[in-house]
This record gives C-alpha cells, sequence and structure tokens, in this order.
C-alpha cells in the first residue's frame, strides 16, 4: 500500500490502474476506523481491481459549534487497518491541498438535505456533497462503498450521483453494529461508560419499533411514539430527532408500506449518534433491515 497526499498524485495512479484496464473501487471516510469502515474495504476489494480509501476530515461539513477540533484521529491505526484489508492506496490531502485558491464551488442537493439530519446541521449536507463530488473527480472510481448507518447521506450522494450523471456505481454496505447492537461510529469514543451503556436504548427503540411492524403496525405516528417512549427511559439520552420516511426521498410517510427508513438522531454526553432501520416488504412481508452485529476487532474500539 502507497500513501499519497497530492490530487496529482492521486489522479494519476488512478489512471495507471485504468490504463491496465483496472476498475477503481473507493471508500471515502474521515478516517478513525472501525469495523464499519473496514467491511467497505473488504467489499471495495472483493469487487475491484484498485482500491482507494481516503481520509480527509472535511473542514466544511462541520457546523461552526461542532467537533471539527475534537474529531478522532490516528493516522498511523488507520495505515495499519487499510493495510491489513489490502487496500492499494490510502490518499491522505490536507485541507489546503482539496480546498485550493479559495474555492467557490458548492454543490446543493435540495429536498432531501432539508429533513432528518439536515434540519439539526444547516450546510452539513452542502459540504458532504461537495467533497464528495469532488473526491470523485479526482479518483474516478468505478464504485463507491458507503455505510447505509449513514441512511440520509447515502440517499443524498445516490441523488447527486444520478443528477449529475456521474459514473460512480455508489454501493450501500451494511449498518455494522457492537455486539450489544451500538451502532458503530466513530464518534462513539466520546462516551463514558455510563452513556455507552445508557446509548444502546436507541439501537433498543429501533428493534422495538421494527417487531411492531412485523406484528402487524403500520401506523408511522404509533411507531415514531414507541421509539419516542422507549428511549425516554433513558433520562441521559436526548432525542434529536425520530422520523419516519420513505426510504429514496425521505419525504415523510403516515402508513408503512414502500420500503421506508425509520431514523433518528440523538445526543448523549458529549456525542451525538445516530441509527436507523430500513424495512422492505418485499412480496408484502414487513422485513426489517437493522444491519449486522461484529465483535470487536480490538482497535480504536478497545478504548471504549
Ligand atoms: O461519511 C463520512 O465519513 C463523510 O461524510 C464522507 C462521506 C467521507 C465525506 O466527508
Amino acid at each position: 500500500m502507497i500513501r499519497l497526499a497530492t490530487v496529482a498524485e492521486m489522479r494519476a495512479a488512478c489512471d495507471a490502474a485504468r490504463a491496465d484496464g483496472g476498475r477503481v473501487g473507493f471508500v471515502p471516510t474521515m478516517g478513525f476506523f472501525h469495523e464499519g469502515h473496514r467491511s467497505l474495504m473488504r467489499a471495495a476489494r472483493a469487487e475491484n481491481d484498485f482500491v482507494v480509501v481516503s481520509v480527509f476530515v472535511n473542514p466544511t461539513q462541520f457546523g461552526p459549534d461542532e467537533d471539527l477540533a475534537a474529531y478522532p484521529r490516528d493516522l498511523e491505526g488507520d495505515a495499519a487497518a487499510t493495510e491489513a484489508e489490502g487496500v492499494d492506496v490510502l490518499f491522505l490531502p490536507t485541507v489546503d491541498e482539496m480546498y485550493r485558491d479559495g474555492a467557490r464551488t458548492t454543490v446543493h442537493v435540495s429536498g432531501l438535505t432539508e429533513r432528518l439530519c439536515g434540519a439539526s446541521r444547516p450546510g452539513h449536507f452542502d459540504g458532504v456533497t461537495t467533497v464528495v463530488a469532488k473526491l470523485f473527480s479526482i479518483v474516478g472510481p468505478s464504485r463507491a462503498y458507503f455505510g447505509r448507518k449513514d441512511a440520509q447521506q447515502l440517499a443524498v450522494i445516490r441523488r447527486m450521483t444520478t443528477d449529475l450523471d456521474l459514473p460512480v456505481d455508489v454501493v450501500g454496505c451494511p449498518l455494522v453494529r457492537e455486539t450489544d447492537g451500538l451502532a458503530r461510529s466513530s464518534r462513539n469514543v466520546y462516551l463514558d461508560a455510563d452513556d455507552r451503556q445508557a446509548a444502546t436504548i436507541l439501537s433498543g427503540a429501533l428493534y422495538m419499533a421494527s417487531e411492531a411492524v412485523v406484528r402487524g403496525q403500520r401506523d408511522a405516528a404509533a411507531i415514531r411514539q414507541l421509539i419516542v417512549e422507549t428511549v425516554a427511559h433513558a433520562p441521559q439520552v436526548r432525542l434529536d430527532y425520530v422520523e419516519v420516511v420513505d426510504a429514496a426521498t425521505l419525504e415523510p410517510v403516515d402508513q408503512l408500506a414502500g420500503d421506508t427508513l425509520v431514523a433518528l438522531a440523538a445526543f448523549v454526553g458529549k456525542a451525538r449518534l445516530i441509527d436507523n432501520v430500513t424495512i422492505t416488504f418485499p412480496a408484502g412481508v414487513p422485513t426489517p433491515d437493522l444491519g449486522v452485529l461484529t465483535a470487536s476487532t480490538g482497535m480504536q474500539e478497545a478504548d471504549h
């Protein structure tokens, strides 16, 4: 594996891979890898000839009062993980390299970015789509891999890719959970032991909501209320939002019928956590997808 830091070097490496007939797989990240990131790298490795992982803590997707300065970083741990997953290039651009000459262009996806996390984090998705569009332009991947934990981000990036006719297959990969159900996140490192325990109420509430749907509940307001009441049992968990929306358009639904996303965000201690379940109805049968449980790899999670 090699490390590259400039746009010119990264573009040249991918041009060379494509010239040999290789398909480039790409995993954009902000680093501090956990099992979720590693599952994306494994998917990219299995399906492509040349695999690029970027680590770039993108300042334009953080609000002024958010955790940009505190965002966890572990460059050598990340490099060891990418090496172990058989990645070809670790792309590590600086902020100046990515936003040269006082960049003035923003990629904005309207509608989908205004609800859910977009309502609480104004400007966040403009930062995400702008940097992902730039990274797609630099790397030129055939496929790019994103986790379904960030379900809204995945829907927004799919929409951007369609609207801009970008020749990239956007691959959504399973949400990865700790063995007790907590969705894996780099921000879990902010949780102390009590908050870490309390935070498991979030996946528990989504599990209960899924069970209710499987038993026949279709009313979105009732599902939302069940989650709010369940989370209220953990006083240190403060819900930011709970929404029941169409999985593709992110428009609110009254009744569950087609592919539905039940998504939430909550403040726990110093962390703002997100989680979700997608419920599909193959042959009319409600089928919740809560992701996969995995044991710790012993990397950053060992600090929790
Ligand atoms: O999901 C993330 O880590 C980031 O939002 C992304 C897609 C790498 C863009 O900075």
